[in-house]
């Protein structure tokens, strides 16, 4: 249902479904790694957009009206690059044991939760990446993969 959903929307905008030539329309799913800038595009305004933001109006109701594309490419839309990470998202610390340190703030660490348990393993499943691990990916997706880091803090 899901990748059907996907790749009939990328149908709708990709000449490249089925060649179209013998008239068989035979819809391939193509993964996000593979996918053109364009269909990429399509992809995060046909999927991405409306599957996150159930899960941020789940989080926090504002994000009914406040939900888009800048919410996490920030400038990234209006220079049309869309890269991430995203300096208009806000930085996490530069070092664990300054992140251990901010998770003291409950509204960080609400945060925090809603990210580590939501955004972060639906954003790597919509992208068909695996998650991060130090051992078994360390190429994966993380929490850097979207958010910039502080400067550790005692750097010159
Ligand atoms: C929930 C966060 C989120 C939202 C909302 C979102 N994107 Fe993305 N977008 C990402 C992430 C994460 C990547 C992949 C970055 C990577 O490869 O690590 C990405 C990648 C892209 C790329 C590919 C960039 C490249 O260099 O290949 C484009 C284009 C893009 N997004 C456009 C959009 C558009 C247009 C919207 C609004 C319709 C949108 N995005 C909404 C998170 C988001
Ligand atoms: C798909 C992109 C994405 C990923 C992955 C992600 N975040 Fe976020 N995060 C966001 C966006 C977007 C916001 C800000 C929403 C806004 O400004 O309304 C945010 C906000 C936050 C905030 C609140 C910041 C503040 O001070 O307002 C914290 C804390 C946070 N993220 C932590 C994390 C952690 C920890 C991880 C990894 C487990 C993570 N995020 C992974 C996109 C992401």
């Amino acid at each position: 249902m899901f990748m059907k959903r996907i790749s009939m929307a990328l149908c709708l905008l990709v000449a490249a479904c089925g060649d179209g030539a013998d008239g068989e329309p035979t819809p391939e799913p193509v993964a996000y790694k593979d996918m053109s800038f364009e269909q990429r595009e399509a992809f995060m305004y046909d999927v991405v957009l409306p599957q996150m933001k159930d899960t941020f109006v789940a989080f926090d109701a504002k994000y009914e009206t406040t939900m888009s594309c800048e919410t996490c490419h920030g400038n990234g839309v209006a220079d049309g690059s869309f890269a991430m990470p995203s300096a208009q998202i806000a930085p996490l610390p530069g070092t664990e044991e300054e992140f251990y340190a901010a998770l003291e703030d409950p509204e960080f660490a609400r945060w925090s939760e809603f990210m580590l348990e939501k955004v972060w393993p639906q954003m790597a499943s919509l992208l068909q990446v695996p998650v991060y691990d130090p051992e078994a990916t360390p190429e994966g997706f993380s929490c850097s993969n979207c958010h910039t880091h502080e400067e550790p803090s005692g750097t010159p």
